[in-house]
């Protein structure tokens, strides 16, 4: 059983409305309530215009809202270091910056400007995601796959309590968005952090995740569930089968 200490974050009773008093006033979100346990790694699904990525980008602080969104029992309006979003799209890397510059960038914003600290924390997180030596390349010499793996340092470099990730692998080859699964199962199940993953891919988070939720119209949570295939899941793991047909007809009902 959780306890409250557990919980890293908690959203209570979330609404959101996107031009409110105009003809498009649309309610996207309304009254989401969930806790989040401390190390948990939670996928989300839903169908598209459910309200997934305006429900992570509210608990990014990147949109205003009703309710509350609390870490570490703290309520949080603001963008903030201890909650770090990676994006799907292969360009949230600034163009002009190598690979260390990209992730120093943030750490001297944060006020980090021994250089020896950014030198080792560029190399540790480069090392944690197979990048090591890649600190002089530029953006465009880096593949997609290479591209996310930087990101993901980039998060990683922060030290964040909590990783919010918006389909970071849906622009992937199936082969690569295979090995980026792997690469961040072996990262969460090594960092003090909790994650946030969105994907519409039902096997990645059978994969990923410790507990998967599904999402409808509103952001309405209709399933809510600890994932328990054994890891490694592979699609020949006892359970997987009829996980992925529950998520499936939750997601298609
Ligand atoms: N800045 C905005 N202004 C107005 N409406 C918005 C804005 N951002 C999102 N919306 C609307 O909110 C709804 C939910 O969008 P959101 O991007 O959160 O969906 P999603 O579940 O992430 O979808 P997808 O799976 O396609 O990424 C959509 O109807 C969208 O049109
Ligand atoms: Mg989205």
């Amino acid at each position: 059983m959780t306890n409250e200490k557990n919980h890293i974050l908690e959203i209570r009773n979330l609404s959101k409305v996107f031009d409110v008093n105009t003809e498009k006033e649309k309610d996207v979100l309304k009254d989401v309530s969930l806790t989040v346990d401390r190390n948990e790694f939670l996928c989300m699904l839903g169908p598209s215009g459910c309200g997934k990525t305006t429900l992570l980008r509210c608990i990014a602080g990147f949109e205003s809202y009703e309710g509350s969104v609390l870490v570490n029992g703290a309520e949080r309006t603001k963008p903030g270091t201890d909650r770090i979003m990676v994006f799907q799209d292969f360009n949230q890397l600034f163009p002009w910056k190598t690979v260390e510059k990209n992730i120093q960038y943030p750490l001297k914003l944060q006020g980090i400007r021994d250089k020896d600290e950014l030198k080792q924390r560029t190399q540790e997180v480069l090392a944690k995601v197979k990048l090591s030596g890649h600190e002089k390349y530029y953006p465009y010499q880096l593949s997609g796959g290479m591209k996310q793996r930087v990101a993901i340092a980039k998060a990683l470099a922060l030290k964040p309590e909590i990783i919010l990730m918006d389909e970071p692998f849906a622009a992937l080859d199936a082969m690569t968005r295979n090995e980026l699964q792997d690469e961040l199962l072996r990262i969460s199940m090594e960092e003090q952090c909790t994650f946030l993953f969105i994907t519409h891919n039902i096997q990645e988070t059978i994969v990923l995740g410790t507990r998967i939720i599904v999402l409808a119209e509103g952001g309405r949570i209709v399933v809510d569930e600890k994932n328990t295939v054994a890891r490694p899941v592979t699609p020949a793991s006892e359970g997987y089968g009829e996980t992925w047909e529950r998520l499936h007809s939750a997601l298609y009902q």
